[in-house]
């Protein structure tokens, strides 16, 4: 019997890869850059999976190009916003995503971040490099302090969570805004406003939706203390950047961290890199080798379990199953 065709838009850890080799014919993207949208288009005529990443648009013009084959999408990622899941489930084409084993790396680099920002970890590390540091000064890069200092956690899933655990840890205060978890003890529950005005720190961990597109805007800046430092390692388009670049520079809060910007990559000419009290990373909190190895593991055993019909052990669009 023929294998299952698959279209893989780039290298994934071997782990996986040899998963899906095992059982398919592979048609590998083995280029750094991602293949354009007339390549991915080209490609995946035909094909009975796609393992995407999340600079591949997986629309609905891609969808439709793929063909009646087409059984199943496998993001090797925990966020989708670059599927049309909608499409997708109408055609009854599963949909999985990666989440879980990246939690603990995110948060990590979420909470790194954190601490860069508020205590001016690469601004300082700048100045030593480029010989300003001339003495030990009483007032040399003075950052803020954490323990005592209030967290204000947006979305509060598994990301968030893992945040706040290590929060706890280092003495601060929690508020969270989540439409829907409980909040556990130590974490109290609060409206956006309250966020914004009490926190020293404001951390995101929702995903990309079209209420969270733009969230955090002019009005929310205004809102913050001027002390405030704000991390945003979920999606870039949940902040307004033209308000992140404004109140950054005027001062309006004291420092920011982002692992993710529009467009990614973000080009060396923008305006934000500008910026001293910003640290700008290339979209990699989850980027340590046994997270990518297992997103890789858990990739290719949805792409795998899609080929075969059955449910994916880790579905975006479960409803696809209800009839
Ligand atoms: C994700 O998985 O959605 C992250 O942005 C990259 O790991």
């Amino acid at each position: 019997m023929s294998k299952p065709k698959v279209f893989i838009t780039r290298r994934i850890p071997d782990a996986g890869l040899k998963m899906l080799y095992e059982e398919c014919e592979v048609d590998l993207w083995d280029e750094d850059l991602p293949p354009s949208k007339e390549q991915l288009l080209e490609h995946v005529p035909g094909v009975d999976g796609i393992v995407s990443l999340l600079s591949d648009p997986i629309d609905a013009e891609v969808i439709q190009a793929a063909g009646e084959n087409l059984k199943v999408i496998s993001n090797y990622a925990v966020g989708f916003n670059n599927i049309d899941v909608q499409t997708a489930t109408q055609r009854k084409i599963a949909v999985g995503n990666t989440p879980g084993v990246l939690t603990d790396a995110t948060a990590d680099f979420a909470f790194a971040l954190m601490m860069s920002a508020g205590r001016r970890v690469v601004e300082a590390e700048k100045y030593a490099r480029e010989g300003k540091w001339k003495t030990w000064g009483p007032s040399t890069l003075l950052g803020v302090d954490f323990a005592g200092a209030t967290l204000g956690i947006i979305g509060f899933g598994r990301i968030g969570k893992a945040m706040a655990r290590r929060a706890l840890g280092f003495g601060m205060r929690i508020l969270i805004y989540t439409p829907t978890a409980q909040p556990p003890a130590g974490v109290i529950k609060v409206n956006l406003e309250t966020l914004y005005q009490e926190s020293d720190f404001i951390s995101i961990h929702t995903p990309l939706t079209d209420e969270t597109r733009n969230l955090i805007n002019a009005d929310a800046f205004a809102k913050m203390k001027t002390t405030a430092v704000l991390v945003n390692t979920a999606r870039g388009e949940i902040v307004d950047q033209e308000a992140l670049y404004d109140a950054l520079k005027n001062h309006k809060i004291f420092a920011a961290g982002i692992d993710v910007t529009v467009p990614e990559p973000l080009p060396p000419d923008h305006p934000l890199f500008e910026l001293d009290n910003l640290i700008i990373c290339p979209h990699i909190a989850s980027a340590s080798t046994t997270t990518r190895e297992n997103m890789a593991v858990i990739a290719a055993g949805n792409l795998l379990a899609g080929l075969r019909k059955e449910r994916l052990p880790y579905s975006v669009n479960p409803e696809i199953y209800n009839s």
